[in-house]
């Protein structure tokens, strides 16, 4: 049973590996429960029963990376490539900052090109201006060399997310090219922290060959990187992409998937107590109410797309994107609703950043 592991986390002792695998492999309905119901009392008493919103806005598909798993992969020749101009990007944002968002995520293909460095510290920089300093900023951007961080940071982002995708290193060279590596992505980790961000990172999960172990240690990254926030989903079968083909028939795992997202929720939740946790739309692909059970196992995050429409139907990392038609307004509103129905409100005007952060700065966002 899951008590005895539950006595542990009510005692403030650290659980052990067995621990969370345990909680990682629950099957029984019953136990299933009590898995979600207390990583969502966790939650209640650490964050409260509050989601905070990031607009997240994915300007470009352009991408220098090669993944196997992924939709908009440079060797994917079927994607149309865009990339937004600097005035659409700042209408989002404006558009955010006009909903009360209280903060933005940019997020785009990865590119190091000196042009793309230059465009995005201008659009930093203007972002702030039009809001008056109070938007929060966090970039998804890549991999970048700490000199280009430090000039994003510098230029008003104050959050960065870099998902690791798997500590397991084995696994991290199956998934990607030869070019592509663990040990420089966990480097990048590294410098975002010293340069001052609040740091995101996060896993797949569901990939082909990973196991629970792996999932676990996943877990204890988190910890030892002492990330701020985490965004993970189930992964999803992108077609025309290497690892698909590892998978004979998705739909047949769908439902594991999605259950096995739901309980590395929980079990992050239940580990890390204070950090931020994303409910992800990959969550609501895969079931429609999936991103609310998100925020019932645990997670208090959601990162409403506010990209323009035009623009949404090519950034498909992976297939049956939700949201892909819907205006941001629409997202906005039908977002809005199915928070107030799970009993929960959300963080209107407010950076949001995790209380994990703000206990070890002092400092609260705006
Ligand atoms: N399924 C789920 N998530 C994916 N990502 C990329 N491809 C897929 C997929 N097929 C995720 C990666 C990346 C983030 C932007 O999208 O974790 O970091
Ligand atoms: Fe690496 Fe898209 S190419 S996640």
């Amino acid at each position: 049973m899951p008590n005895d592991i539950f006595d542990k986390v009510d005692n403030k002792k650290e659980l052990s590996k067995a621990d969370i695998k345990y909680l990682l492999e629950i099957e029984n309905k019953d136990e299933l429960q009590q898995l979600f119901n207390k990583a969502y009392d966790i939650k209640s008493t650490n964050i409260g029963k509050k989601v905070w919103f990031r607009g997240i806005i994915e300007f470009s598909n352009i991408c220098r990376k090669d993944c196997y798993y992924c939709g908009i992969r440079k060797s994917n020749k079927t994607v149309e490539r865009f990339m937004m101009k600097e005035e659409e990007i700042l209408e989002g944002a404006e558009w955010a900052y006009k909903q009360n968002y209280g903060s933005v995520v940019l997020q785009s293909g990865e590119r190091d090109d000196p042009y793309f460095v230059d465009f995005i510290t201008s659009v930093l920089e203007k972002i702030k201006k039009l809001s008056n300093g109070e938007l929060g900023i966090t970039i998804s951007l890549g991999e970048q060399s700490k000199k280009t961080y430090r000039r994003w940071f510098n230029a008003g982002a104050h959050r960065y997310l870099l998902r690791v995708e798997t500590t397991n290193t084995e696994l991290y060279k199956k998934l990607h090219p030869e070019d592509h590596s663990l040990e420089n992505r966990i480097a990048c980790l590294r410098s975002l922290k010293e340069v001052g961000y609040q740091l995101g990172t996060g896993v797949m999960i569901g990939l082909p060959m990973q196991t629970i172990d792996d999932l676990v240690n996943d877990i204890l990254f988190f910890k030892e990187i002492d990330a701020d926030m985490i965004g993970m989903g189930p992964y999803i079968v992108s077609e025309n992409t290497p690892t698909a083909e590892y998978i004979d028939d998705y739909t047949a795992i769908k439902e594991n998937q999605y259950k096995l997202a739901l309980k590395m929720i929980a079990a992050t939740r239940i580990y890390l107590r204070d950090v931020n946790i994303a409910s992800t739309t990959a969550l609501q692909a895969l079931k429609t109410y999936g991103r609310e059970m998100g925020l019932k196992a645990g997670a208090n995050i959601i990162m409403p797309n506010v990209t323009d429409t035009k623009y949404r139907s090519n950034y498909q990392l992976y297939e049956d994107k939700p949201c892909v038609d819907e205006s941001s307004d629409l997202c906005m509103g039908c977002l809005e609703g199915r928070i107030l129905k799970i009993d929960e409100t959300v963080g209107l005007g407010e950076w949001g950043d995790s209380p994990h952060f703000k206990k070890k700065t002092g400092k609260i966002g705006n």
